[in-house]
C-alpha cells in the first residue's frame, strides 16, 4: 500500500519554531513528528511513502534518506515551487499506481487506517475524506454528507446559524489516482477549494469517513503543547522511547538528576540531561536531550527541544523552547511563550502572553517584561 504525505507547507502559524525546522520535522516527545507518523503508517500496512517536500526540503533528506532505517521505502520528491495540497499529489502522480492514502503531515491521530480502507472499497469510492467532530465548527471547513455518507457540500468557516454539521476534514484521504486528471499540472491547486468542489460537480463517488479517533493539528503553538499533554496523560496511544523510571516518568538513556530535585510525571527526560539541586520538574513536560537544568529551576507544562541551558532559579511554565537556547538566572517564561533556536536571554527577564522570540535573539538582563 502506498501513501503520499504532504510536508511542503511553510508552517507560518508555528513560527518561529519552523524558521529552521519544517513543521513535520519538529520533535514530538523528542522524536521528529514525521518519524512517529511514518512508523504508525508502517504498522498499519503502508510500506511505501512519497514525501511531497518543498520548504526546507533538505532537512527531510538528511533525516530520513530512503527510509531504510525505518524499514520502509521512501521517495522524497521536491516541488519546484509550492503546488498546494492537490498540486503536490499531482506532482508525484507518476509514482502512484492504485488506491493511495494522502495525509496532511501535521495531524496527530490514531485513526484506524485499515478500517478506512475497507470503507473506501466497500463504497467503491474515488475519494474518501476522514472527518472528525469539533466543538466550535465556525473556525473550520465543514463537510456535509447526505444519504450513505456521500459528500454533498463543503462549508468554509460558516456563521453559527448556517451550521448543519460539526464534522470537519481531518486531513487523511484515500484517492483513486484517476481523479488527479481534474488537477491542472504544474499549478498551485488545493483539495478543499479546488479538487473536491470539482468532484462534487462531476458526480464521482466521494464519501466522508466520520470517526471519533484522536485528532489534533499540531500546527499552532497551543495545539503543539496540547498534543504533548494529551500523549503524556495517555489520552492518545503513543510508544514512549526509553525506560520508565518512576510513575509516568520516562528516561531516554542516561541523565544526571540531583537527589534533591523534585520530579513529578508525566515527564519524558532525554539522553544527556542534567537536573540541578532543588530543581522542580513537573509534568506534563518533555526535556529534550542534552538540556542542562540549573539549581532551583522550576518547570511545569513545558516542551524543551535539545541542548537548552536553563540557569539557576529560572521559571518555565506552559511554553516551548527550540534548540540550544541559554536562559539566564531567574528569567520567567510562561503563558504560551515560544523561544526559537540559539537565543541567549539574560537573567531576570519576563516573557509571557504568547511572545515569540526569533532564532539567534540576544537579550541582556531585565530587558523584557512582556
Ligand atoms: P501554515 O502556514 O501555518 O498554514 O501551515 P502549512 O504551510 O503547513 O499549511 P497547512 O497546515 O494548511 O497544510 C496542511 C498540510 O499540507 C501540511 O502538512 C503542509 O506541509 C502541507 N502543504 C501545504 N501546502 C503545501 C504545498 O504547497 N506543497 C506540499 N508538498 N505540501 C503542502
Amino acid at each position: 500500500m502506498k501513501a503520499v504525505i504532504l510536508v511542503g507547507g511553510l508552517g507560518t502559524r508555528l513560527r518561529p519554531l519552523t524558521c529552521n525546522t519544517p513543521k513535520p520535522m519538529i520533535p514530538l516527545v523528542n522524536q521528529p513528528f514525521i518519524e512517529a507518523m511514518l512508523l504508525r503508517l508502517r504498522d498499519q500496512g503502508i510500506d511505501e511513502v512519497v514525501l511531497a517536500v518543498q520548504y526546507l526540503a533538505d532537512r527531510f533528506v538528511a533525516a530520513l534518506g530512503d527510509g531504510s532505517r525505518l524499514n520502509m521505502k521512501l521517495h522524497i520528491i521536491e516541488e519546484p515551487e509550492p503546488r498546494g495540497t492537490a498540486g503536490a499529489v499531482k506532482n508525484v502522480e507518476h509514482l502512484l499506481d492504485g488506491t493511495t492514502f494522502v495525509f496532511n503531515g501535521d495531524v496527530m491521530t490514531d485513526l484506524d487506517l485499515r478500517a478506512m480502507l475497507a470503507y473506501h472499497r466497500e463504497k467503491q469510492s474515488k475519494v474518501t475524506i476522514s472527518l472528525t467532530p469539533v466543538d466550535d465548527p465556525t473556525q473550520f471547513g465543514l463537510v456535509e454528507m447526505g444519504r450513505d455518507n456521500r459528500v454533498s457540500r463543503f462549508l468554509e468557516k460558516p456563521r453559527a446559524e448556517d451550521i448543519t454539521t460539526n464534522l470537519i476534514n481531518a486531513g487523511t484521504y484515500i484517492i483513486e489516482p484517476e481523479v488527479l486528471r481534474y488537477v491542472p499540472p504544474a499549478q498551485f491547486y488545493m483539495f478543499e477549494r479546488g479538487l473536491f468542489p470539482v468532484i462534487l460537480q462531476t458526480g464521482d463517488p466521494m464519501f466522508g469517513f466520520p470517526s471519533r479517533a484522536y485528532w489534533t493539528d499540531i500546527g499552532k503553538p497551543q495545539t503543539y503543547l496540547d498534543v504533548h499533554h494529551d500523549i503524556l496523560i495517555g489520552k492518545v496511544r503513543y510508544n514512549f522511547q526509553g525506560q520508565q523510571i518512576a510513575d509516568r516518568v520516562w528516561l531516554e538513556g542516561d541523565a544526571d538528576i540531583h537527589p534533591s530535585a523534585q520530579i513529578v510525571g508525566p515527564l519524558v527526560i532525554g539522553h544527556g540531561v542534567s537536573i540541578g539541586r532543588g530543581a522542580r520538574i513537573i509534568g506534563p513536560s518533555v526535556i529534550g536531550p542534552n538540556c542542562t537544568i540549573g539549581p532551583d529551576v522550576s518547570i511545569e507544562g513545558v516542551v524543551l527541544w535539545e541542548g537548552n541551558q536553563i540557569a539557576e532559579g529560572a521559571v518555565l511554565r506552559n511554553c516551548v523552547l527550540g534548540r540550544n537556547n541559554q536562559i539566564g538566572p531567574k528569567t520567567q517564561i510562561s503563558d504560551g511563550a515560544i523561544i526559537s533556536d540559539e537565543c541567549n536571554l539574560g537573567g531576570d527577564n519576563r516573557l509571557e502572553h504568547g511572545i515569540r522570540i526569533w532564532p539567534g535573539t540576544q537579550l541582556g538582563e531585565q530587558a523584557i517584561s512582556f
